[in-house]
């Protein structure tokens, strides 16, 4: 019997999205820039951990690959079947179990919109800051196999600082619960952090503990505009050396800037090449405060315009232009290789002088954007030329390339927040050891010996010693 048949009978045909189905399309693809499709067998929307745990018995028991699902917002390929089997996809665990004021915590099915979780926890008068982009459309338990950042971050930290506990079903069926509810807590090994951040490769999240925190009183937007990128850049490390400590520090380049000014209401100078976007939050009576220390060192740095927003209203047309950014650069341009490298706090102006070398040199633009009170800058290599000419990918792969090397020199790392997934496997080397990389493999073996599970992600193949 086919490992279709054998899911349809012991799941259920409704469970099962099989051959002729033309659902089963959406669940080759995700939102990374590869053009191909990867046709699974057929992919499980499971309902519950003992859903989850069967297919991954069935899976083992069938020697079928098994390629875990949140949401599909990736943007590496993580989720994708490149090995062909199941799809095995959580999106409809979609249930908030509790949400706990009193002891800070929530717990949730991994199929959750973070922006829906985020809104039902601000309802309870309580927050959680993980903000990707996405939030509207993608998973908490996406954001938990990514460990997920968001302009939050700064202040608040990534996903993996607010998972507490998980369950999770590994390869074979077991479930495992591990974790804490509490604030403390160091009785085990920190299997917890272990599962967070492994792309679906270690086992699947099917539920989480997550810490909340109180809500900020109030926040404000503070956006300044400069006429290039390096005075942008300036500006953030002059911030960051300030003290001031706000709890979003964007930056964004003229290519985003160009592609959101048709679309945002905040009306751009016409000569702005770059954005600083900072929000602080805390006690009401401090923002007034904040707005006009960060509103005077934007004019102090050359800011061309300062824009201050307290009001929910004029905060989101602020935050608006931030926040389309990356689909209006999709939507200008037929590819869009969009990276997330990660350099030291100091190194941020060295490494976007560095981009636009790379752009000179190679004549590809590359749109500059993102988290850069992290150094986690969102660096876009775009191009109008056909996404499925070999010559065309090579050399935007190579561009691609050319930045990871020079933000690894820098002390950087590949990426901040997407993950490694397919996309940016080949490039690993760059910065890991031959020794890392081989002991990340043993550490993926424990849990995953069959090597089933979310196969050709994440790892270099395992390089052959000599003693072998
Ligand atoms: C963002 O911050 O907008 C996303 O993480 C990056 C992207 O869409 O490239
Ligand atoms: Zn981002």
């Amino acid at each position: 019997m086919n490992i279709v048949s054998v899911l349809e009978r012991e799941l259920g045909k409704e469970a099962v999205v099989g051959p002729g189905d033309e659902r089963l399309e959406d669940y080759g693809r995700d939102e990374s820039p590869l053009p191909e499709f990867y046709p699974p067998a057929c992919a499980v929307l499971c309902e519950s951990t003992e859903q989850v745990a069967a297919v991954l018995r069935i899976c083992l028991e069938q020697n079928t690959p098994v390629t875990p699902r949140g949401a599909g917002s990736g943007m590496v390929g993580g989720a994708l079947p490149v090995r062909g089997g199941v799809v095995l996809s959580t999106e409809k665990m979609q249930r908030i179990k509790e949400i706990d004021p009193a002891d800070l915590v929530a717990v949730v099915e991994p199929g959750v919109i973070t922006g829906k979780f985020q809104e039902a926890v601000e309802a309870a008068g309580v927050f959680y800051p993980p903000d990707p982009a996405s939030l509207e459309y993608c998973s908490i338990g996406g954001n938990a196999s990514t460990n997920a950042g968001g302009p939050r971050a700064f202040k608040y930290g990534v996903t993996r600082d607010y998972v507490l506990g998980l369950e999770v079903a590994l390869m074979g069926g077991e479930v495992l619960r591990c974790g804490r509810r509490t604030a403390k807590g160091v009785t085990s090994y920190d299997l917890v952090a272990g599962f967070v951040g492994t792309e679906g490769t270690f086992g699947v999240i099917t539920e989480m503990c997550v810490k909340l925190v109180p809500k900020p009183a109030a926040a404000a937007t503070i956006l300044g505009v400069f006429t290039d990128l390096a005075k942008a850049g300036l500006a953030i490390e002059a911030l960051l050396r300030s003290g001031v400590r706000p709890s979003v520090l964007e930056i964004a380049d003229k290519f985003s800037i160009d592609a959101v000014r048709p679309k945002a209401r905040y009306r751009f100078p016409a000569n702005a090449g770059a954005i600083v976007l900072c929000e602080v939050d805390g006690e009401a009576d401090m923002m007034e405060m904040m707005m006009e220390r960060i509103g005077l060192a934007f004019d102090e740095l050359g800011a061309i315009d300062v824009l201050a927003a307290s009001e929910p209203a004029e905060r989101s047309k602020v935050w608006e232009a931030r926040r389309l950014i990356s689909g209006a650069l999709k939507e200008a341009y037929r590819i869009k290789v969009n990276e997330d490298i990660c350099v030291p706090r100091g190194k941020i102006v060295e490494m976007i002088a560095r981009c636009d070398r790379i752009a000179a040199e190679t004549g590809i633009p590359i749109a500059v954007f993102g988290h850069a009170g992290d150094g986690n800058l969102h660096t876009n290599l775009l191009s109008n030329e056909d996404p499925m000419d070999p010559a065309v990918r090579e050399k935007l792969w190579h561009a691609a390339g050319q930045i990871f090397t020079h933000a690894v020199a820098l002390g950087g790392t590949l990426s901040g927040e997407h993950g490694i997934g397919l996309t940016k496997k080949p490039y690993v080397t760059l910065e890991q050891s031959p020794q890392l990389i081989e002991w990340q493999h043993r550490w993926k073996a424990m849990w995953d010996p069959s090597g089933l599970l979310n196969p050709g992600k994440r790892l270099p193949e395992r390089q052959k010693r000599c003693s072998e």
